[in-house]
């Protein structure tokens, strides 16, 4: 569920009045932040180091994918209808990236102290968890927080080239989260604290987090969504959860940094592409004179499906592939005929609207609406996606996609993108935050 930014917080004070997910000050010694410089410098116990600050795992390469080239590739592109290359290049160059807590770096843990425990775990309160902990590897989220009253500190060019000597998250971290971009937003889907009031969420563009760049989201909800953004900017972006203790908040260890870079939007001769994919919907349209036929690797990826479909005694076949403008045309002009063009709307695109026109779908084995719990509905409902194509309109989707239920419409998009898309449960305009409406509508 898409959430906005909830309590942009330059962090008053009340909530936030410290330097969120810093360390706790009130102790003998001094402690620099890691920069050096003085002007970090605050009173903490000697046994408490100061917070992880962002490491340089930009998510090594299980999330570099997202800094790959979103140009248009030869499955979508205009020059694509010419060329056939390896498959593998048309997957995801922009999907979600995870983004890990600092659990496992070096920095000794809090709870590694042999100090008394901090003043907020003295209360009468019943602190079930928190003070128990002492193993560093299972401090969060049930113990990790730390208490914190001093001012937000900045970052700054001198952490920056600190961090780059710190390692990378270890490929073997279990403990992910993911950022899904969108064209003009990106969601953060936390790693719940189920002992949190709250998380706090900086993000950036430059690993410079500051309180302008500071979103405190005071409920327990673990998704952010940062919206209004720019198409194809990169962020990088961490989080820490909070706890209220009286008027004192106590923070966990910030996450690790994770990187994220929104999806872009371009438009080739007339072509809609996000991030290499073709769009054709009742939004983007294509230009009349677009397409001549199937694409190569649609045909290609269809015959592999219609022979693995036959080893499961599932025989699978083209009713409809490419459709010229023209075709279309009269095809809802049919429809507009035959039930008007409100119904008419629900089931066939207008020239130019068509997905047919792209030479990347294809209406398998009928049109009927009793395809639908057919075995070779149910077979082409769980593997397509295996051979690059996804159920363009699913059932429930209408006010989404714009059409009916059709079990029997595929779309290529590629093995990677496919699977992808189908795991997630979403449609294509869901997938890449884009509506399906005519102008008029
Ligand atoms: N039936 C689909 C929406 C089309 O006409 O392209
Ligand atoms: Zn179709």
């Amino acid at each position: 569920m898409k959430r906005s930014a909830v309590f942009l917080s330059i962090l008053s004070a009340m909530l936030l009045s410290a330097s969120a997910c810093s360390i706790r000050a009130g102790g003998d010694a001094k402690t620099a932040f890691s920069d050096g410089s003085s002007k970090y410098e605050q009173a903490i116990p000697d046994n408490i180091t100061e917070p992880y600050l962002p490491s340089k795992d930009l998510l090594s390469s299980k999330n570099s994918r997202d800094t790959e080239s979103s140009s248009p590739d030869e499955y979508s592109s205009p020059e694509s209808q010419q060329t056939v290359s390896d498959e593998d290049s048309y997957s995801d160059s922009s999907d979600y990236v995870v983004i890990s807590y600092n659990s496992n770096e070096p920095e000794p843990s809090y709870y590694e102290s042999s100090e008394p425990e901090p003043s907020y775990y003295e209360s009468s309160e019943p602190e079930p968890s928190y003070p128990e902990s002492s193993d560093p590897e299972q401090s969060y989220p049930e113990s990790s927080y730390e208490d914190v009253s001093e001012p937000f500190e900045e970052s700054s060019s001198e952490q920056s080239e600190e961090e780059s000597s710190m390692p990378d998250i270890p490929a073997d971290n279990t403990d992910m989260t993911e950022i899904k971009p969108m064209l003009d937003s990106f969601t953060l889907i936390m790693n719940e604290d189920i002992n949190a009031d709250g998380y706090i969420i900086q993000y950036s563009k430059n690993r410079s987090f500051s309180p302008e760049n500071t979103v405190t989201v005071s409920t327990t909800e673990t998704t952010f969504t940062a919206d209004n953004l720019q198409q194809g900017e990169e962020f990088f972006v961490r989080y820490c959860s909070y706890k209220s203790f009286g008027h004192k908040n106590t923070y966990s260890d910030w996450s690790s940094t994770g990187y994220v870079k929104l999806r872009e939007m371009t438009t080739v001769d007339g072509v809609t592409y996000i991030d290499g994919v073709l769009i054709v919907n009742k939004t983007y349209s294509l230009p009349a004179d677009y397409g001549s036929g199937l694409t190569d690797k649609t045909i290609t990826a269809f015959n592999e499906m219609v022979s693995a479909a036959a080893e499961d005694g599932i025989t699978l076949w083209i009713v409809s592939g490419f459709r010229s403008y023209e075709t279309q045309r009269n095809t809802y002009s049919y429809f507009v005929s035959d039930r008007g063009v409100e119904q008419a709307d629900r089931a066939s695109a207008r020239p130019g609207h068509s997905e047919h026109q792209t030479g990347l779908a294809i209406d398998v084995n009928t049109t009927s609406d009793y395809f639908a719990n057919t075995p070779e509905a149910e077979w082409l409902k769980e593997n397509c996606y295996k051979y690059g194509f996804i159920i363009r309109y699913p059932e429930g989707k209408e006010e989404i996609t714009g059409y009916k239920y059709e079990p029997w419409h595929i779309r290529f998009v590629g093995e990677g993108k496919a699977e992808k898309i189908t795991k997630s449960g979403l449609t294509l305009e869901e997938y890449y935050g884009i509506t399906s409406k005519y102008q008029e509508q």
